[in-house]
């Protein structure tokens, strides 16, 4: 019988402490042995944000217990593992070091190989994890530093068709939520409060929708916010905010996606075309539904991984791993940590003031 690829994945490319041990499983779904995941909620909720010294020092206290008990739930003997994966970038530099080097030492004491991988591709491959996926596929990335549509073409092969040319959308969601003064990080609860607000209520301005093809921008739109959150006279009226914010947004992501469809389609001749939504925001069940409506209306498929795996956590480094191991990407212990690294190495560089798009 073929031996089934078995990879030990590390995350710490910011506020998350992950390990993770996948398993490949011939043509079924790859068995998750454990994908431990712990949160510095606690550590960063009191500054607003993720301090990077303050993230780095809890990834050195955390690391080697959190393996630990990855190893332990798996139930495998470390001789088992096939190969350690570990995310090399994009993130906060001593953050990124503490994981990268933490795999390259157990890869070095068992033997195996090392894979570095980046954090974005995690993301982009994670739906694979428990679904089959051909390629390409469209993606809409949405996390707490990333808001990109890519073209996934496969392992290491993306086309970026579209970015943020300033914040991404966990950015603005939780920058909201601190203007409405919800702990960091507060997209979940913008998500709670909008359940309960008048969407209708503000009228919030959708920056270059009519411009700059699926490129995306939320400045404007958090200035609005924070013009609107001092004029707020009660805990309601913080609701119809909340329900009017992620309204607007839903309104900007159906535009952008559709013309990403548009993009993604140009020369594709696929029966089924499938689009996928990853990252952190991607959680919020209110911008599923949207994007599910918009992909029926466009004949994609569309997919989105378990909540679990939709913010950071190890197992999607893992199955990046998993993938990059079947093709013999594999990486020298010299691999630095990288805390910029696009996905599509030929995607112009889309930020900064004066910006024509
Ligand atoms: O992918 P992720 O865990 O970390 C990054 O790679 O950045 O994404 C974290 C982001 C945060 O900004 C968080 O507020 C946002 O995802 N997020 C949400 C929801 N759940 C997490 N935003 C809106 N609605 C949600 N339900
Ligand atoms: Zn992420």
């Amino acid at each position: 019988m073929k031996k089934k690829i078995t990879i030990l994945a590390i995350e710490t490319s910011c506020d998350e402490t992950a390990v993770s041990i996948i398993q490949e499983n011939g043509n079924d779904k790859p068995l998750i042995l454990s994908n431990v995941v712990s949160s510095q909620i606690e550590v960063h909720k009191e500054f607003g944000g993720v301090v990077p010294e303050l993230a780095a020092r809890s990834h050195i206290e955390k690391i080697d217990l959190i393996a630990k008990k990855a190893i332990e739930e798996s139930k495998i003997k470390i001789e088992e593992i096939d190969a350690v994966a570990a995310t090399a970038g994009p993130g906060l530099i001593v953050c990124l070091s503490v994981g990268l080097n933490f795999g390259k030492t157990i890869a070095l004491s068992i033997n195996k190989p090392f894979i570095a991988v980046n954090h974005l591709e995690g993301h982009a491959l994670s739906p694979k994890i428990n679904k089959k996926i051909n390629y390409p596929y469209l993606l809409l990335l949405i996390s707490g530093g990333h808001t990109q549509f890519l073209e996934v073409n496969g392992v290491n092969k993306y086309r970026r068709l579209g970015t943020t040319i300033d914040d991404a959308l966990g950015e603005a969601f939780d920058k909201t939520a601190k203007l409405l003064g919800i702990e960091y990080p507060g997209g979940p609860k913008i998500e709670k409060w909008a359940k309960k607000g008048n969407e209708n209520y503000f009228k919030l301005p959708k920056p270059i929708i009519k411009r700059g093809g699926c490129n995306l921008s939320f400045a404007g739109l958090k200035t609005a916010v924070l013009r609107t959150s001092k004029k707020l006279k009660n805990q309601k009226e913080k609701y119809h905010l909340a329900a009017s914010f992620q309204k607007v947004i839903n309104e900007i992501l159906y535009e952008k996606t559709k013309v990403a469809m548009y993009e993604f389609l140009k020369n594709k001749k696929n029966k089924k075309n499938v689009f996928v939504i990853a990252g952190g925001v991607a959680s919020n069940l209110s911008i599923r539904e949207n994007l599910s409506k918009l992909a029926e209306e466009k004949n994609f498929i569309s997919i989105f991984p378990p909540i679990n795996l939709c913010s950071d956590n190890a197992a999607m480094i893992a199955w990046a791993g998993i993938e990059r191991f079947k093709i013999k990407l594999t990486d020298s212990l010299e691999f630095p940590s990288k805390p910029r690294w696009q996905l599509d190495s030929s995607a112009p560089f889309l930020k900064g003031p004066g910006l024509k798009i």
